[in-house]
């Protein structure tokens, strides 16, 4: 067997822009710790010489406080908490703030692996290829349990929920291969739900892509669409018993018996999977659940195609 004694990596790669400002915090609350734990043990063992009892009988100096020591030792870890504090909701920020600019991929966990598919259509199973350079939006849900879509190098790691939608972005900087890993406990072959990560250069991503048979997920969508006869009712221009759905997404609708909603992703998969929850104020609960029929992916093939429609569909063609 070939073990090297000195290839045991404590931290793994750094290979997204995130890695480097999250160990940087991780860094710094570890010196802390690590210089607050280290005086006090010093402290401690100076004190228990300095102070020991020299005689028997012997009775220590009462002590009445001391404002100046109180006051240091409230005012000092009150500084280190905060800049700690504002330092990890920077960090935060930059990690659930996805760049505008961002290339949509899905990702579905299911016992026990993961389905993902990228924006060209091109699909994988426990496999995520990905150029160097570009940022990078995972859309994810499950099929089954709660799992945990994890890549180490790239230091994210976001859970993964049945009936929901999260999201995670990354943007890789080093070509290689790395871990996949569920970190979320779901099952018997939960330490199985594992894969790899393959970063290339754009180049050599470009030529893998093209060496997979792929339909776009809102090609694929629009298929999906006429077979479930959505066209049925949702008719351009307001004119069948649903409403159009062209360039709904991210509005903010009035709902049957007050209140609103914005139609973001969660809002349109929750409309298709339970479409009387969210009823948009003048349409009549006609449509029927979709829940159970429709595998996760088809869901979000749909949600890309509803997505890519146009908020007022040509003139031409719908006029009879
Ligand atoms: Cu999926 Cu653990």
């Amino acid at each position: 067997m070939n073990f090297d004694l000195f290839d045991f990596p404590i931290f793994p790669e750094q290979a997204s822009t995130l890695a480097s400002s999250v160990d940087a915090l991780y860094f710094f609350a570890l010196a802390i710790s690590a210089f607050f734990s280290l005086l006090i043990a010093v402290v401690l063992f100076i004190f228990f010489v300095k102070y020991r009892r020299q005689r028997t009988g012997e009775v220590g100096e009462p002590i009445h406080g001391s404002l100046a020591l109180e006051v240091t030792w409230s005012i000092i870890p009150l500084i280190i908490t905060m800049v700690l504090f504002g330092w990890g909701a920077k960090v935060f920020l930059e990690i659930v703030t996805p760049p505008e600019n961002a290339r949509e991929y899905f990702a579905t966990g299911k016992q026990w692996m993961w389905k993902i598919q990228h924006p060209e259509g091109n699909r994988e199973i426990n496999e995520l290829h990905v150029p160097t350079g570009v940022p990078i939006k995972m859309t994810l849900t499950s099929e089954d349990v709660i799992h945990s879509f994890y890549i180490p190098a790239f230091r994210v790691k976001r859970d993964v929920l049945p009936g929901r939608y999260t999201t995670l972005w990354f943007e890789a900087t080093k070509p290689g291969t790395y871990h996949l890993f569920c970190a979320e406990y779901c099952g018997a072959e939960h330490s199985q739900m594992i894969g790899k990560v393959v970063v290339m250069e754009p180049d050599d991503y470009q030529t893998w892509l093209a060496g997979g048979k792929a339909k776009s997920p809102i090609a694929a969508g629009e298929e999906l669409f006429a077979q479930y006869a959505c066209t049925t009712c949702h008719l351009e221009k307001g004119s069948g018993r649903g409403p159009w759905l062209g360039g709904i997404a991210g509005e903010t609708v009035a709902l049957v018996g007050g209140g609103s909603a914005v139609r973001d992703d969660n809002y349109l998969r929750e409309s298709i999977m339970l479409p009387t929850a969210k009823l948009v104020a003048g349409y009549d609960p006609l449509m029927p659940t979709f829940q159970g029929q429709i595998s996760e992916e088809g869901v979000m093939q749909l949600i890309a195609y509803i997505k890519s429609l146009d908020s007022e569909p040509s003139a031409e063609g719908s006029e009879d």
